[in-house]
């Protein structure tokens, strides 16, 4: 064969081996390049039996419940059955579900489907409740399953905080599984966004509720919004759709973009770090500066201590780092920087010398796509391309907040703690 002729076969291979490693990749790609209409197919699609049943929290945790749960369009009425864990022998307490048609012109195989929506109310705090969803005329239940509402007060309790999901989700639930093996058993898990990759694409929520089934129809899902949420859209409409979160929030906000909860004597605030205003800032401030909650924890995405030089979130630090050195905020929960980086505790831009004088900012991711990494003087911790989940456990007398971070393999890859 002439010179010319292999070096035509040569670059033919390579040209050929570039497209099959490409297409699989096709979504993502087009996705991140512009809003690409593009037709895709879920392999979930809805069926007339309940699925994708997952408990967020739309009001006090204490004594409320939220559920949520698909099925497809035949099914026109949605229930909630429940009662306490023991009370075998009593009638189930019934709510019926609101229901909203959700359509997705890109996917053929599910273009509409039903998502059901019931929030339990007047439950009894650190109380066990078994419960089941779905329709009474069909017939049609998902398993019964069971949660357990927040404590009155102080009490010690445990929760799952993980980064990005966006993308690898067959190697992201076993991750989330891991973390709800342990035992104690977490209270819930937060999410710090880029839940998927696109986030009004249905189908990708198809990949996260089948890869996290047997979790969040048990344990609350705490989610925020990631720039891939919105996905260059103005509107993240589905992530609203899907989930059932507090609407109270900034004035001008869109309803349950920015929320907040007490679980024992911990403040969780939930913030949109895609939109930071300045209405945002005086909400936040009004929560930090009513709460006598112990412990004070932040959840969005865009990191206030990047990994690199070049992904700063100037804004994001400008309105929310005075107000959590004003407060005191203990740990600021964070992703998008697909590395994991823990800073030193931080005031007013510096390292300060423990917990007790400073924030702590975390990034973490729990996906399969990884970015690399700069030196900063505030990295106290930071390492690559490893997926990871974090335990926060909280005890009570002494007040102790016990932080560890885990790799897939359950080998522990950082941990701190703070005593107040
Ligand atoms: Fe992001
Ligand atoms: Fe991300």
């Amino acid at each position: 064969m002439d010179i010319s002729r292999r070096l035509f076969f040569a670059i033919f291979s390579l040209l050929v081996g570039m497209l099959f490693a490409v297409l699989p990749h096709l979504e993502t790609i087009l996705a991140a390049t512009g809003d690409l209409a593009i037709v895709c197919t879920t392999d979930t699609p809805a069926t007339e039996r309940p699925d994708q049943v997952t408990l967020t929290w739309s009001d006090d945790p204490r004594t409320t419940q939220a559920v949520q749960w698909r099925t497809d369009c035949s099914v026109s009425d949605g229930w909630v059955q429940y009662r306490e864990k023991g009370n075998d022998a009593t009638t189930p307490s019934e709510l019926e579900a609101k229901s909203a048609l959700i359509d997705d012109a890109n996917l053929p195989n599910d273009l509409r489907n039903y998502r059901f929506s019931a929030t339990l109310q007047k439950l009894r705090p650190s109380t066990s409740y078994l419960y089941r969803a779905g329709s009474k005329q069909k017939d049609l239940w998902s398993d019964w399953a069971e949660f357990r509402t927040a404590p009155e007060g102080a009490a010690p309790f445990s929760f799952v905080y993980m980064g990005d999901a966006q993308l690898g989700f067959d190697r992201w639930g076993p991750l989330l599984h891991a973390a709800f093996e342990r035992s104690p058993k977490p209270a819930f898990c937060a999410l710090a966004g880029d839940n998927v990759n696109v986030g009004n694409h249905r189908n990708l929520w198809d990949e996260l509720f089948k890869a996290s089934a047997g979790i969040f129809d048990r344990y609350p899902l705490v989610p925020t919004l990631g720039n891939h949420d919105y996905s260059k859209e103005e509107d993240p409409h589905l992530y609203r759709q899907l989930l059932t979160l507090p609407e109270k929030g900034p004035q001008g906000a869109m309803p349950e973009h920015n929320y907040s909860f007490q679980y024992g004597n911990a403040l969780f605030v939930v913030l949109d770090s895609n939109r930071p205003t300045q209405a945002q800032a005086v909400w936040l401030e009004d929560l930090l500066s009513h709460t006598d909650a112990v412990w004070k924890f932040a959840l969005y995405h865009h990191p206030m201590y990047s990994s690199k030089g070049n992904r700063d979130n100037e804004e994001v630090r400008a309105l929310y780092g005075q107000l959590f050195d004003k407060y005191h905020l203990d740990i600021a929960m964070q992703g998008h920087d697909h590395a994991y980086l823990r800073t030193y505790p931080m005031r007013a831009g510096v390292r300060v010398n423990s917990p007790a004088e400073g924030t702590v900012y975390v990034v973490s991711v729990s996906g399969s796509k990884y970015y690399s990494q700069d030196a900063h003087d505030y990295t106290q911790v930071g390492f690559t391309d490893t997926s990871v989940y974090q335990i926060i456990d909280i005890s009570t007398n002494p007040n102790r907040l016990t932080y560890r971070t885990y790799d897939p393999q359950g080998t522990v890859k950082d941990e701190f703690s703070i005593t107040k």
